[in-house]
């Protein structure tokens, strides 16, 4: 069976995205099911390239036992838009860049916002937690972990 891939886009790919993959690794292992998934992670930017994600992210996400091991990287179209299954941005700005960045119908089908999995928050975007305080981190993962069970089920109901 073919592997379902996943690929999760933020703005600098040090804070969001890197945590979706984390949450999402963490969450198919815990379900014996992580062979049949490869996720990653980038960036609309490739600001941060090279660097692990950012520190205060890395502790809040350790506090739940979720490691973040990516290195940034930016999106490559069109390799990427071709090779994953889905691309999930995390808000509306990363929903308009993939938009523009995707090269054709077809890839821009794959396309979708991270929120839209969302059951228990009604949030329409994971915010940047970037400029703000330990409470903007604590909710990227609320959100996170929400969405990700979300997708989840979402893939199992779409396989
Ligand atoms: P991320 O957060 O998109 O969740 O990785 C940000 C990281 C860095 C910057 C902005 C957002 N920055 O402006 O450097």
């Amino acid at each position: 069976m073919d592997k379902t891939k996943i690929l999760f886009v933020c703005l600098g790919n040090i804070c969001r995205s890197p945590s979706a993959e984390a949450v999402m690794n963490s969450l198919i292992k815990t379900k014996a099911i992580e062979d049949q998934f490869e996720i990653d992670s980038a960036g609309i930017t490739g600001y941060h390239a090279g660097e692990p994600a950012d520190q205060r992210m890395q502790r809040h996400a350790l506090q739940r036992n979720i490691t973040l091991t990516s290195i940034s990287r930016p999106v490559k179209s069109p390799d990427d838009f071709e090779y994953f299954d889905y691309i999930i941005g995390m808000d509306e700005q990363n929903m308009a860049d993939l938009e523009y960045l995707a090269p054709d119908e077809n890839s821009r089908k794959k396309l979708s916002k991270m929120t839209d999995y969302c059951s228990t928050h009604s949030h329409n975007s994971v915010p940047d937690p970037y400029y703000g305080g330990a409470s903007g981190f604590e909710l990227v993962l609320d959100i996170l972990e929400d969405a990700c069970q979300g997708l989840l089920n979402h893939i199992s109901k779409n396989e």
